[in-house]
């Protein structure tokens, strides 16, 4: 299956039809150039904060230059997530009240909401489910491992990315498998395995995060946050990053923003609970906090 094997050197090509193939499962292509594209602004500003040398006035000045992306950045830095009781009017005001940390949560937050915002109510699921996951795997990570708390809350973000990379390319036809998933109440994962040849949204979504040029561990829990559900993929190196993502999923899903997927019981004995080292009693508390964490933000999940 092409979760499980390590990326080619010429991965879009691999995942691509061939003429001899007798697999009976529908054959799809995904295109490397159609693979949507980041907001410049977004991607430079990301840089400069990865620079200890730059100054709050650079970032204010690339953030200006793309104005719509300034907005969708103030409307994520007032969400109850990042304000708490403090509202900013201004970029400058929101820059200096969220620190660098913060600051890249919310530039690539805005930044992947572009990238959904399409007016279409499948893409505007994806996205509620994409941003709860964030959150979930962020608290759960103060939580459980709080060095990862940056890193799994952009896990958490992207981690599906690859549905709105093949729901943009074949909307018919993905369209109708996620209704079917819905109406069988099957896991997606399992259907798209099922039913597509070359890949599945989390081969897709981490191929795309590959192309962006982000942080390879970003790949890593894309391709696998379902994986771990049932087993440990050889080439797995950020075991704890992806459990983390893989329970946020599941914990969301379960509060009732995505699909269904493994019970409480097969979760326990999962790898990720075993990375986590989760018992019962861990679960329900750490289940808790997400259904928490969902309900302060519930106006920005729908
Ligand atoms: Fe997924
Ligand atoms: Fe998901």
């Amino acid at each position: 299956m092409a979760d499980f094997a390590p990326f080619p050197g010429s991965e879009v090509v691999a995942l691509m039809a061939t003429e001899q193939s007798t697999d009976p499962r529908l054959t799809l292509e995904i295109s490397e150039r159609d693979l949507p594209v980041m907001s410049v602004v977004a991607g430079q500003a990301l840089e400069l904060l990865a620079d200890d040398r730059t100054t709050n006035r650079e970032i204010e000045q690339l953030i200006g230059r793309d104005v719509a992306l300034a907005q969708r950045i103030l409307a994520v830095a007032n969400s109850p997530f990042y304000c708490g009781l403090r509202a900013s009017q201004t970029i400058s005001g929101a820059v200096m009240r969220l620190g660098i940390r913060q600051l890249r949560r919310v530039i690539l937050t805005a930044a992947t909401g572009e990238l959904f915002d399409t007016g279409d109510p499948v893409m505007q699921r994806i996205w509620s489910h994409s941003l709860a996951t964030a959150m979930a795997a962020a608290r759960l990570a103060e939580a459980i491992a709080p060095d990862l708390a940056e890193t799994a809350y952009v896990a958490g973000l992207l981690h599906d990315v690859g549905k709105i990379v093949i729901y943009q390319q074949h909307p018919a036809v993905y369209g109708h498998l996620l209704a079917e998933a819905d109406a069988a109440q099957r896991p997606l994962h399992d259907l798209e395995q099922e039913r597509l040849a070359y890949f599945t949204h989390a081969s897709v979504g981490g191929l795309a995060i590959r192309r962006w040029q982000l942080d390879p561990a970003l790949t890593e829990a894309a391709r696998a946050h379902h994986l771990l559900e049932t087993e440990i993929p050889s080439w797995l190196q950020h075991h704890a990053l992806v459990s983390l993502v893989g329970l946020a999923n599941r914990l969301v899903a379960a509060a009732g923003l995505g699909g269904p997927g493994p019970s409480e019981a097969q979760l326990i004995d999962s790898p990720i609970a075993q990375t986590l080292h989760l018992t019962p009693e861990r679960l329900s508390g750490l289940a808790r906090r997400v259904d928490q964490v969902l309900e302060e933000n519930r106006a920005h999940l729908r």
